[in-house]
């Protein structure tokens, strides 16, 4: 099992001044914050960052979306990452997520939905590596 996932706080959560409550969450959930920073995505980048569904109907309005403002980027380590960390985020209707995650608390739309989290270690290091160079090992 991997220790290592990647995050982002979306520009709804951003923008609304949730990023505080959220990185508090997911620290009191247990993750350590390896590498953090504020960035705004420019079309181009979150089009390539989101490319796996670039056939996908939302594409458009995805990239729109995570390129409509700033947004909190992060490496995160704690047991089984990638899965537990999905766990804590949510479903990604927030409708559809489980009391007491990251979404159902802040997400105001399957669109919207305030955070991200890598869906495999594969794509947690691809992640990553997108946003912090240098990183010594996964
Ligand atoms: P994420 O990658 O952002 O952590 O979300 P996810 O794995 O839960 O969901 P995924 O299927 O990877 O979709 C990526 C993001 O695309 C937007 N989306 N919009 N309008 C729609 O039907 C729709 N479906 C997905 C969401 O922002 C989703 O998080
Ligand atoms: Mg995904």
């Amino acid at each position: 099992m991997q220790k290592r996932t990647f995050t982002m706080i979306k520009p709804d959560a951003f923008s609304k001044g949730n990023s505080g409550a959220i990185l508090q969450q997911i620290e009191k959930a247990g993750f350590r914050i390896v590498a953090i920073k504020k960035t705004w995505l420019s079309a181009e980048k979150a089009g390539e960052f989101y490319a796996v569904h670039k056939e996908r109907p939302f594409y458009g309005e995805l990239v729109e979306f995570m390129s409509s403002g700033p947004i909190i980027a992060a490496i995160l380590e704690g047991d089984n990452a990638v899965e537990s960390f999905r766990k804590l985020i949510g479903a990604t209707d927030p409708a559809k997520a489980a009391e007491g995650t990251i979404r159902k608390l802040y997400a105001e739309s399957v669109g919207k939905n305030a955070v991200h989290g890598s869906d495999s270690d594969e794509n947690a290091k691809i992640e990553g590596n997108f946003f912090f160079s240098g990183l010594e090992q996964w």
